[in-house]
Order: C-alpha cells, then sequence, then structure tokens
C-alpha cells in the first residue's frame, strides 16, 4: 500500500488471505515518495516468490500501474477512497491504465474482493486452494438463504 493511512481499508485482505492461509507480507511503499524502493520490490518481486501483488493506493493512485510495469506477476489495484472526488481519482487511475500493462483492479476500498480474486488466481495451481474457496462459496450462499429480516 502507498501509505499507512492505506492500512485500515487493506487490513480487509489480510482477513481474507489468514482465512485461506495465504501467506503474504505487508508493504508501504509508495511510488511517488520512495520510487527507489518501489523499483527493487517490483522488479524483484518474481524471483522472490511472489505470485502475485496487491497493490492499494489513493489519489493520484499510480502505485499499482507503476508496479506493475516493472514486473510480470499479476497486479489487482485496490483504489482506496481518499479526501478527494470518493475514491473516483483513484479508480481511473488504475481502471484506466493505458494498453500494455494491465492491472486488475477492484471497486473502491474493494480490498476483501482484492483478495480473493488473488485467490482464485493462486487456486488454479493449488486444488486445497481450490476446495477452499468452493467451500467458502457456499458458506456464503448458505448465510444468505439463512438470513431473516
Ligand atoms: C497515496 O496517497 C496513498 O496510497 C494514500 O492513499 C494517499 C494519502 O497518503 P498519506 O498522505 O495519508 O500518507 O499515496
Amino acid at each position: 500500500m502507498g501509505s499507512t493511512s492505506d492500512l485500515e481499508v487493506m487490513s480487509a485482505a489480510f482477513d481474507v488471505l489468514d482465512r485461506f492461509r495465504v501467506p503474504y507480507e505487508k508493504k508501504v511503499i509508495s511510488a511517488h515518495r520512495a520510487p527507489a524502493l518501489l523499483a527493487e520490490y517490483a522488479t524483484t518481486a518474481r524471483d522472490r516468490g511472489l505470485d502475485i501483488i496487491i497493490a492499494g493506493a489513493g489519489g493520484a493512485a499510480h502505485l499499482p500501474g507503476v508496479t506493475a510495469s516493472m514486473t510480470t506477476i499479476p497486479v489487482i489495484g485496490v483504489p482506496i477512497n481518499g479526501k478527494a472526488f470518493g475514491g473516483m481519482d483513484a479508480l481511473l487511475s488504475m481502471v484506466q491504465m493505458p494498453s500494455g500493462i494491465p492491472v486488475a483492479t477492484v471497486s473502491v476500498n474493494g480490498a476483501k474482493n482484492a483478495a480473493l480474486l488473488a485467490v482464485s488466481i493462486l487456486s488454479l495451481s493449488n486444488p486445497g486452494l481450490a476446495a477452499a474457496l468452493q467451500s467458502f462459496r457456499e458458506q456464503q450462499a448458505e448465510n444468505i438463504k439463512r438470513t431473516e429480516i
């Protein structure tokens, strides 16, 4: 994430990854405040064994796009609702990536879905994770069925 101020939103992703026992690392690396650090992080990501990067940022949020430009592993962007525009600024900066460098963008503050998408991608080569994801979906449907209003 781009700042510690993103932590509260991004914690929804940690909850999902914990639930599915997916190992992950949490980092604050700003694309504009610490570009050299980001370059080092992104260019070494694949060799360090990372499979996916979830990048959450607000404002003129170039973190996911710049990260994606420096690695070929999938990058999932989470637009964070900052102080202006209801997160539309961050959303457009991610979803409107110019062609050639994709960022898989989820909804504004959609950290939970970012992690679920990451789990889904990882499940392609991990049958245990695929089964866990299936059972999560079934449980979710069951909860809806049991919801009383
Ligand atoms: C972005 O600027 C961060 O991702 C954060 O969402 C936003 C504001 O950062 P702070 O000024 O709170 O550190 O880079």
